[in-house]
């Protein structure tokens, strides 16, 4: 990592179990690592220990994943598409803070059935705006996820790269 390297914060918005949240995001969280600019926290709610209900009180988890957060400069979210929206498990970790989104650029991977994760991103970009964070417009798109990495979880799709360094060149711009 080079002194310059600022931190992209992947976050993880699947916790169902058997996922496959988890094969796109370490797909996305090695690209990433690739590039000069970028050191890479991949934040796996799944792992968090996040609580069941909003807490009057702090826990240790809780301060934990807020202090990964804040020291993100950058973030991705890796989120499906559930019924047309995107997992509670999302909604309540983006809820769980509110300085530590502040200002910081925040880009999508979403990925589902037939519409590929797209309607989940258009409500978290109002979610985050909320939140003083700001979007930035080329996302990453699996339409049919379950068919588009190969057994070693890549891309089937040669194009898949480009549209990620998209992404990444918008975050770090
Ligand atoms: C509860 C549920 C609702 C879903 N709703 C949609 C949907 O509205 N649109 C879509 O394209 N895919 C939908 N899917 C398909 C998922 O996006 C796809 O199975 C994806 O792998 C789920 O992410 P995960 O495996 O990381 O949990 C749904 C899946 C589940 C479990």
């Amino acid at each position: 990592m080079s002194e310059r390297a600022l931190r992209l914060g992947v976050i993880v918005g699947s916790t169902r179990e058997g996922r496959y949240g988890r094969t796109v995001a370490d797909w996305f969280a090695d690209l990433a690592r690739q590039h000069p600019e970028l050191d890479v926290d991949v934040i796996d709610l799944a792992e968090s220990r996040l609580p069941p209900v909003h807490p009057a009180q702090d826990t240790p988890p809780l301060r934990e994943f807020r202090d990964r957060l804040a020291a993100a400069d950058v973030f991705a979210v890796i989120t499906p598409e559930y019924n047309h929206g995107y997992p509670a498990s999302l909604k309540f970790a983006i809820d769980s803070a509110y300085q530590e989104w502040h200002t910081k650029p925040v880009g999508f991977v979403c990925y589902g059935g037939i519409s590929g994760g797209l309607r989940a991103v258009e409500q978290l970009r109002q979610v985050f705006a909320e939140l003083h964070a700001v979007t930035v417009r080329d996302t990453v798109s699996f339409h049919g996820v379950h068919e588009c990495f190969d057994e070693t979880g890549i891309p089937k799709d040669n194009a898949v790269p480009a549209a990620a360094k998209v992404l990444l060149d918008q975050l770090v711009w």
